[in-house]
């Protein structure tokens, strides 16, 4: 902040806090020149007469509490431009402060299940409580409540992976995060060519049987999607690239679903936990996830 935005926030809450401070005041000197005898000020309205009463004790009392608590915690807080305040308060301390305070109360408890391995821990029903708590509050978002996913974000309760399902491979996904990037097609095979390959698509997925779209389909996908989802459809974890056969869709397989992935490309982005929960939740969350669908014990 420059200085002179410093100054300009300074003197607007000197001009505030002073004018309150003004207007009890005045209020209080002000007296009513020609007023009557009756105690009225002398305006009739309507036949409804104004008293001259000075405002309650308490009810100006309470005013000039809320000046100085104001005036107190300008002194201690930082509130006023650049001024620190004398307590030296700040957002970041306190984060740091709760994160502490955190790490002691559960810190030997989360090192204790970081050395279990995924599979032992996934069968332990109090750390997979927790787990589930930390499911609930940073993966919910995208993959659902349940973790079946959404258009778009992958269902992780089944046993079909975009990056492989192996303990250790989750735990990758979760600490570092993926994406998915299936690029583009319509501007190398055409139109033509993706609606055939989209048919092509939904034959592997036995979602169709085979017409002259998905024959000439077969040939775009040889030359074209080999390289990635693998010559039998089957896909490859190596490069998050789904399974094609199976009928388990991030994006839909209709035709319509097909054509605009295909076409237009999709890129799924998984956020990477690692610098925000530390590894050893992940570790938690890795052998939670592995657990569903993993729920024979
Ligand atoms: C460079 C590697 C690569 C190539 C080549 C490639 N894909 Fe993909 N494809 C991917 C990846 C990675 C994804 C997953 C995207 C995501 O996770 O968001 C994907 C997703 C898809 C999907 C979505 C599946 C679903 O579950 O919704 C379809 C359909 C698909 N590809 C078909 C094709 C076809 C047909 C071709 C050839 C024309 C092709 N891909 C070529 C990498 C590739
Ligand atoms: C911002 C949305 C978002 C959040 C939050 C999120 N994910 Fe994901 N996640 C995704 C997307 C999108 C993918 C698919 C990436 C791709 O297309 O390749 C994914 C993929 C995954 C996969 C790989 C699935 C597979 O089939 O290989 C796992 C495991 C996973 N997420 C776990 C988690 C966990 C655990 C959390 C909570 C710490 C989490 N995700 C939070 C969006 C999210």
């Amino acid at each position: 902040m420059s200085d002179f935005w410093s100054y300009y926030i300074i003197a607007i809450v000197a001009l505030n806090i002073g004018g309150c401070a003004w207007l009890l005041m005045w209020t209080r000197r002000m007296d009513i020149h020609d007023m009557p005898a009756d105690g009225t000020t002398g305006h009739v309205y309507d036949g409804i007469r104004e008293y001259n009463k000075p405002l309650p004790r308490w009810w100006l009392g309470l005013f000039w509490i809320t000046i100085i608590f104001s005036l107190v915690y300008l002194v201690l807080y930082p509130g006023l431009g650049k001024f620190e305040g004398v307590l030296g308060w700040t957002s970041h301390k306190e984060v740091a402060a709760d994160e502490k305070a955190y790490q002691e109360k559960y810190g030997a408890m989360y090192a204790g299940y970081a050395k279990l391995p995924i599979e032992e821990l996934a069968r332990n029903d109090a750390a997979m409580k927790i787990a589930g708590r930390l499911f609930a509050n940073n993966c919910a978002t995208c993959h659902g409540a349940d973790a079946q996913g959404a258009r778009g974000f992958p269902n992780l309760t089944d046993s079909d992976w975009l990056h492989g399902g192996e303990p250790a491979k989750i735990e990758e996904t979760i600490l570092h995060g993926r994406n998915g990037v299936m690029p583009p097609w319509k501007e190398a095979i055409g139109e033509d060519g993706v609606r055939n390959v989209a048919h092509y698509v939904r034959v592997m997925a036995s979602l169709q049987s085979e017409n002259a779209y998905s024959v000439e389909g077969a040939k775009v996908y040889a030359s074209t999607c080999i390289a990635c989802h693998g010559p039998d459809g089957k896909g490859n974890v190596m490069m998050g690239a789904p399974n094609l056969t199976d009928n388990v869709w991030l994006y839909g397989g209709s035709e319509g679903s097909l054509i605009k992935t295909i076409g237009e490309g999709r890129i799924g982005h998984m956020p990477a936990q690692q610098d925000l929960l530390g590894p050893e939740r992940v570790h938690m969350l890795a052998a939670y996830v592995w657990s569903l669908s993993h729920k024979e014990k």
